[in-house]
């Protein structure tokens, strides 16, 4: 009941945009979030690109429950529990592959990759064969839901999950941007894959809204020139925007026509135009009328993306890259980061190349941003941890007056859904933390649709 009472008053205070430390380190709080929010929401495993081919597949995580997700022998995308239902060893250890079966290491269990159990040793001996111990009531498990959009796989825990398309609701419409540049969509490469000893929300809110970090973290990418344009003030010009359970940032564009603005920061003319094919009218509005781009974004709980443009050679055009990447958590204090180099799968091989290239600068382990972002991330988690800071409340509140009023208003005529609010503010984590307090609260989904 204390205990309870604390967190209660722990999210409380969040709603607020007061954030107590302990949010980034606690225990109990972790707990509640693999319960309640990994327990239920719905979460990014894997995109269909990883797995072209029948019998490949790659091993996942929702915390700390393992799910291999394996297109079949029919070329159905399935997602199997990685438990084998004898006495629970994990049935594949290996990280990515391709197989026809599973057998499991320790009794020698063999499941076809559709789940079925096809395989038991001494099965008549043992067991008094199919008589006794059907095999085909003892397959693979899949969890409760599983559903993907743009080829991208999540799964939810929660059978009572609203449908896939529900819950990422407005969001959808930002999403496309990613991961839909073409009818055909993307395909990812990766990922590579690292601990940090930072709590996995730092990065979810970074990437969903912190635009106000840019300019100073990342000051040397500034100064070496890695991007055409690096006025200090130019991250103020963009847009936070935030819909249902995602948001992100994005620039502003140098006024020109939907072709000239894509030009801009490096599409190929070819891309160009399956991107004006392929996106809606509102879509093309946000970069042909508003003059935006989309930027790094986050989808609740841990998924993100990046859209970037870095000049890849010195004094050369912009190259924009996109990637994925998931905070996966390992305990209130540490965080495997996934992060995946996606492309359009139509774009020219050179463009690939280039783009590539853009990324590994910027991002993944040995990226320039990457660097730059998790020291302090790292340094938050370490001091939040303290007995007697981590029950200081942070102020997550720029862009609100004392009395909690918004300093500016959400932006009129923005083309998108939810709402936008232009120059700095951390309008998006709270709205991300938001999101948390519902799924901490177990708020009814409901509620939120
Ligand atoms: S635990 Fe898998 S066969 Fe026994
Ligand atoms: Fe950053």
């Amino acid at each position: 009941m204390g205990e309870h009472g604390r967190l209660e008053r722990l999210v409380a205070d969040v709603r607020q945009g007061w954030i107590p430390a302990a949010v980034y380190s606690d225990r109990e709080v972790f707990e509640q979030e693999v319960e309640c929010v990994f327990g239920r929401a719905w979460v990014y495993l894997a995109h269909e690109s990883e797995i072209p081919e029948p019998g490949d597949y790659v091993v996942r995580r929702v915390v700390h429950d393992s799910f291999i997700v394996v297109r079949d022998e029919h070329g159905v995308v399935r997602v199997l529990a990685n438990v084998c239902r004898h006495r629970g060893m994990q049935v594949c250890r290996a990280e990515r592959g391709n197989a026809s079966h599973f057998r499991c290491p320790y009794h020698g269990w063999t499941y076809r990759n559709t789940g079925h159990l096809v395989g038991v040793p001494f099965h008549e001996d043992a067991y008094g064969g199919e008589r006794e111990f059907p095999k085909a009531e003892f397959g693979l498990l899949s969890p409760p839901r599983v559903a993907s959009y743009n080829g991208l796989i999540f799964v939810s825990l929660d059978p009572n999950a609203p449908a896939l398309q529900d819950y990422l609701g407005g969001f959808r419409y930002y999403l496309d941007f990613y991961t839909r540049q073409s009818p055909v969509g993307l395909e990812v490469h990766g990922p590579q894959r690292w601990r940090v000893r930072a709590n996995w929300k730092i990065g979810a809110e970074n990437f969903c809204g912190d635009t106000y970090h840019t300019p100073y973290t990342h000051q040397s990418i500034a100064e070496i020139g890695l991007f055409a344009e690096h006025r200090p003030g130019k991250r103020k010009e963009g847009v936070v925007y935030f819909a249902d359970r995602g948001g992100g940032t994005t620039y502003k564009l140098a006024p020109g026509s939907f072709e000239e603005r894509l030009r801009s920061v490096g599409y190929p003319d070819e891309m160009v135009e399956r991107m004006a094919q392929t996106w809606s009218p509102e879509q093309r509005a946000l970069v042909a009328e508003a003059g935006f781009i989309v930027s790094a974004a986050t989808l609740f709980p841990n998924l993100s993306f990046v859209h970037n443009w870095p000049r890849v050679r010195e004094g050369g055009p912009p190259v924009p890259f996109i990637s994925l990447r998931l905070w996966q958590p390992v305990s209130a204090g540490e965080t495997e980061v996934y992060s995946w180099f996606a492309v359009d799968r139509l774009a020219p091989e050179e463009f690939k190349r280039d783009s590539y290239r853009s990324y590994l600068l910027s991002f993944g382990t040995s990226g320039m941003f990457e660097q730059d972002d998790v020291e302090n991330w790292t340094s938050i988690t370490a001091v939040a941890a303290g007995r007697w800071s981590s029950q200081i409340r942070l102020h997550s509140r720029m862009g609100l007056s004392r009395e909690g009023r918004l300093l500016r208003q959400p932006m009129d005529g923005w083309p998108g859904p939810g709402r936008a609010f232009q120059g700095f503010g951390e309008y998006n984590q709270r709205a991300l933390l938001e999101v948390w307090c519902d799924y901490m609260q177990g708020a009814r989904e409901e509620a939120r649709v």
